[in-house]
């Protein structure tokens, strides 16, 4: 039921935030569960299914609407005891959201964005980064002044090689070190090839 509702809510975005975006999520946040014990597995995956149906890139008007029908949806569904806690993480989730309020030491909160980070790095990170880059037909680099053009290899210094350090769990800064390096490897690669030195 949850499944559908997720389907249904994420259908206009882009493809790096498709339902296998939100399956990854689930997965991830799951093994870092297992191995620490911290959150309550129920409550943990519907955060991590409900954790992108309120994104501001793709909702432009009224999220708060958005909220709304996430907590009818809730209610409905029977899960009214966990409702304010699940809407607070969706709330908080986003690495770009710049005004987090409410419970920050959530574990379930801690783990969903633990989770959705490491969705943004590694091989799948680097698919996902020029996905959305080609959905927003960023460029792809700009050479001479990179950190000044917006370009989807700059995303990679803005946000993804800063997330390695800020990992909540250490299950999760443990999966992390490797999805960082090979970033670094990939792009050492891209500039090499950028460079013509075959
Ligand atoms: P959050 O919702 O946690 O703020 P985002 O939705 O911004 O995270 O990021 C989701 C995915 O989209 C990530 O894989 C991220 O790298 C990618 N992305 C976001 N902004 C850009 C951008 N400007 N260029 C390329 N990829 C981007
Ligand atoms: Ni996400």
């Amino acid at each position: 039921m949850t499944e559908e509702f997720v389907r249904k809510r994420i259908a206009e975005y882009d493809s790096g935030h498709d339902w296998w975006h939100i399956e990854r999520v689930r997965r991830l946040a799951k093994y870092i569960n297992d191995a620490e014990r911290l959150a309550d597995p129920f409550t943990l995956d519907v955060a991590a299914l409900l954790h992108d149906v309120v994104d501001s890139k793709f909702i432009k008007d009224y999220p708060e609407n958005g909220y709304t029908v996430v907590e009818i949806f809730m209610e409905t569904a029977g899960m009214e005891y966990i409702k304010d806690q699940v809407v607070g993480i969706i709330r908080n989730v986003s690495f770009s959201n710049k005004n987090p309020e409410g419970n920050l030491k959530d574990p379930v909160l801690l783990i969903i964005q633990d989770a959705d980070r490491l969705d943004a790095i590694g091989a799948i990170g680097i698919a996902r980064a020029f996905n959305y880059g080609g959905f927003r037909n960023s460029p792809i680099f700009y050479p001479d002044n990179e950190q000044q053009v917006p370009s989807t290899i700059s995303h990679f210094y803005d946000k993804l090689l800063k997330l390695r350090d800020m990992m909540n769990t250490d299950t999760g800064r443990f999966l992390a070190v490797q999805r960082h390096e090979f970033i670094e490897i990939f792009l050492k690669q891209f500039y090499k090839e950028w460079n013509g030195e075959f």
